[in-house]
């Protein structure tokens, strides 16, 4: 143990690509004396520190061309700081293709709240990562960015890559996807990513236990605003119905009986661009005690919403590299259950939980 390496190719170099590489230099610096904020500081030998950045890929004239050690922080990134100190890599961000990454109402904002994108041509993806010896691709893209994920899955499965599809377009939970990777041998977690504790989590344990408590749950909402170019982008309604989709049943999945459509309501809401990476979400739940009498639950939650997924990522990314070196391939159902929004298949969360502990031990996945 402490040699492994694990090499990483990150594609949208955004607020949570920002949070996950100052992880990697936060937890080197800190040599294994605070593990704090890491659901495991270990994944059979892998350290946080250990996974090394070897390909980026984004679109914005103020990343491309520059060394992501720089570029994570150039506008419009707006997440904490928590680590300054990030060096140079050694590794400049390259132009990927546009597709529909980019929606067309972020025109109407102010450049630093927005993307921009950069006038040249996209490098050959596909060439790019078997050249940087790239093991695993993590895909930030922003949400409705259909064609885009498409093509950067496409050219991870034809490269030889993992994929860790952290937003909801549907891969390791789309059949044809899933299947594809599966005849690959290559490992997929998917989709959506959790926040470490955020609001899904926490609307899942709170449905959960009004059904373990014999509570009916009748109505509930869970509304989420931020000021971050997730939200911005977010304000384009088509593009969120997959985000609609992944939110709902994330929590429907953890009740004993789904509700009707029309008595849950859950999404991203609105952009409010000063709170920049402060994620504010509000739920409601309202139900039935003992005698048929009504009560409700309110919560506010607020968090940074960049690093509350960092936390989720740095596990599925080790635990794609783990299948990938015992020749595991195809989705990856106990990690993308605990960590994914999406997942293939949906457990409750303490049986995730102790699935992806027996996987990192070495037990059977499926
Ligand atoms: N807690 C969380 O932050 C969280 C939780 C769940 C899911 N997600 C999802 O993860 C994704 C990333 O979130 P974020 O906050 O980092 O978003 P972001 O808007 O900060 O970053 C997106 C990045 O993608 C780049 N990009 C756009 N089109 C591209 C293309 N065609 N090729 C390469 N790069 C392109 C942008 O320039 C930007 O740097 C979003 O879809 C978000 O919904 C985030």
């Amino acid at each position: 143990m402490g040699d492994k390496k694990l090499k990483l190719a990150v594609v949208g170099l955004g607020n949570c690509a920002c949070s996950l590489i100052q992880g990697f230099y936060y937890y080197k610096a800190m040599d294994g004396e605070d593990i704090n904020g890491l659901m495991h500081p270990d994944i059979g030998g892998y350290r946080p520190w250990d996974i090394e950045l070897v390909a980026a890929f984004d679109v914005d004239e103020r990343k491309v061309g520059k060394d992501v050690g720089e570029a994570i922080f150039a506008p419009p990134n707006c997440t904490a700081v928590f680590y300054p100190q990030v060096p140079k890599l050694g590794v400049e961000v390259l132009m990927g293709p546009v597709l529909d990454g980019v929606a067309t109402h972020m025109a109407e904002y102010p450049l630093d709240k927005r993307f921009v994108v950069a006038g040249k041509g996209p490098v050959d993806v596909k060439r790019v990562l078997k050249e940087s010896g790239a093991e695993v691709v993590v895909n930030y893209l922003p949400v409705g960015s259909e064609e885009a994920v498409r093509f950067y899955a496409q050219a991870a499965l034809e490269a030889g890559c993992a994929f860790v599809n952290c937003m909801p377009v549907f891969i390791a939970s789309n059949e044809a996807w899933a299947k594809r990777f599966q005849e690959a041998g290559l490992p997929v977690v998917g989709d959506d990513i959790k926040s470490q504790l955020g609001a899904t989590i926490t609307h899942r344990v709170l449905a959960n236990l009004f059904s373990q408590r014999g509570v009916a749950l009748d109505k509930t909402y869970q509304v989420n605003f931020g000021g971050n170019t997730d939200f911005l982008n977010m304000l384009e309604r088509k593009r969120l119905k997959t985000k609609k989709i992944s939110k709902t049943e994330a929590v429907q999945s953890s009740l004993n009986v789904p509700m009707p459509s029309n008595d849950i309501h859950i999404g991203p809401s609105d952009y409010v661009p000063w709170l920049k990476d402060n994620k504010i979400c509000y739920i409601r739940m309202e139900g039935k005690l003992f005698g048929d009498v009504p009560m409700y639950l309110e919560l506010k939650l607020s968090v940074e919403d960049s690093p509350n997924s960092g936390g989720c990522a740095i596990d599925a990314i080790r635990c794609a590299k783990l299948a990938l070196e015992r020749g595991i391939g195809g989705p990856l159902y106990s990690i993308s259950a605990y960590i994914m929004k999406h997942p293939p298949i949906q457990y409750p969360d303490h049986q995730a939980r102790e699935m992806v502990d027996a996987f990192i031990r070495g037990e059977r996945e499926r």
